[in-house]
């Protein structure tokens, strides 16, 4: 049987990951806005695109829950995006109340949905769509550390110029200033990032990644980044729906790993049929180790702010 995909948001970040879903014919999709006729419009123009791959998946658009919630997986990219000068966290209070009220319609769900959150504060809202559901941590996901890590292998590509595949690296701890690029675990053509460049080159590489996102939004002015994103999530949906085997960075309930718990952050992780299967315990150095500690901190602070309202 199709999977069924929902994707809830049709904007840039759910329309671009049905076209690619439906491109790559993941499943069939519906496509959730409170702009109902919006969602019906793309749901329509998708599905005049698909012959160009002879994709057999069909889209529907609309703002019918009943249809997502017949959904195996459901995206979750509905919010608000930054503007310029905007930070992540002033989305918090806004994009929490919209997350809340999503999740309390997909908890009727009687399908065992595995959800992943695109929503921003990621980490946060991940956080509020498992509390908010009730859903076990292997069915709530959250996308970041897929893109943030993207992001970096464009950087590390740029500077090396080496074809994308020789590059391999991983981000973890929040989509946020706080991010940690794994520098003991980035190789450029299988040797070690730190054996070729020098720490000074490593920090504005690092940088580069971080910065990734406000970059964008500085160019694009009405908005935020959407194409590596949805190529993040379909990274994501190839190992649920395919069996995509590998190692990748997502935002997970911790509960004990790395010593954390009760909170979301980027780690590594396989994912399956079921979602989550394993939080992998990667070695990283003390300083690492540090810098994921902050990162995990700065989550906390935040969902703090919000704990009492879920
Ligand atoms: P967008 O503004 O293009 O689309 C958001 C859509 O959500 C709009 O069509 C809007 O009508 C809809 N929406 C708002 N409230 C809704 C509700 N209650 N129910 C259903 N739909 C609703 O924004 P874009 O660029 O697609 O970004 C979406 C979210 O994803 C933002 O919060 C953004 O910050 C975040 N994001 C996160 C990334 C990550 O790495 N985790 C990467 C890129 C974006
Ligand atoms: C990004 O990193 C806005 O979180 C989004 O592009």
């Amino acid at each position: 049987m199709k999977t069924k995909i929902g994707i809830i948001g049709a904007g840039n970040v759910g329309a671009t990951t049905a076209h690619i879903a439906l491109m790559r014919d993941l499943g069939d999709i519906y496509l959730l806005d409170i702009a109902a006729d919006m969602a019906k419009g793309k749901a329509i123009d998708l599905n005049q695109s698909k012959f160009l791959m002879n994709s057999d998946a069909k889209v529907e658009g609309g703002d019918d829950y009943s249809k997502i919630n017949e959904c195996d997986i459901i995206v979750v990219t509905a919010g608000l995006a930054r503007k310029p000068g905007m930070t992540r966290d002033d989305l918090l209070f806004k994009n929490f109340e919209i997350i809340k009220d999503i999740s309390l319609k997909i908890k009727q769900s009687q399908k065992s949905p595995i959800v992943i959150v695109v929503s921003n504060p990621l980490d946060v809202m991940a956080y509020t769509a498992w509390k908010v559901t009730g859903f076990p941590r292997n069915r709530v996901l959250g996308m970041a550390g897929v893109l943030d890590t993207y992001r970096f292998y464009h950087f590390l590509q740029n500077k090396f110029e080496v074809p994308s595949r020789y590059v391999e690296s991983m981000i973890l701890g929040s989509h946020g200033d706080t991010m940690v690029p794994l520098i003991s675990h980035t190789k450029v053509a299988g040797k070690d990032l730190s054996s070729r460049v020098s720490q000074e080159e490593i920090t504005a590489l690092s940088d580069n990644a971080r910065n990734g996102g406000a970059e964008i939004v500085a160019l694009l002015k009405t908005g935020s980044a959407y194409y590596a994103p949805a190529a993040s999530v379909i990274r994501m949906l190839e190992s649920i729906v395919l069996g995509r085997k590998g190692t990748i960075p997502c935002s997970v309930l911790a509960e004990g790993e790395y010593g954390y718990k009760d909170l979301f952050l980027g780690l590594p992780v396989t994912l399956g049929s079921s979602g989550l299967q394993k939080i992998i315990e990667l070695k990283m150095t003390e300083a690492e180790k540090k810098q994921l500690d902050d990162s995990a901190a700065s989550i906390k602070e935040q969902i703090n702010k919000i704990k009492d309202k879920i």
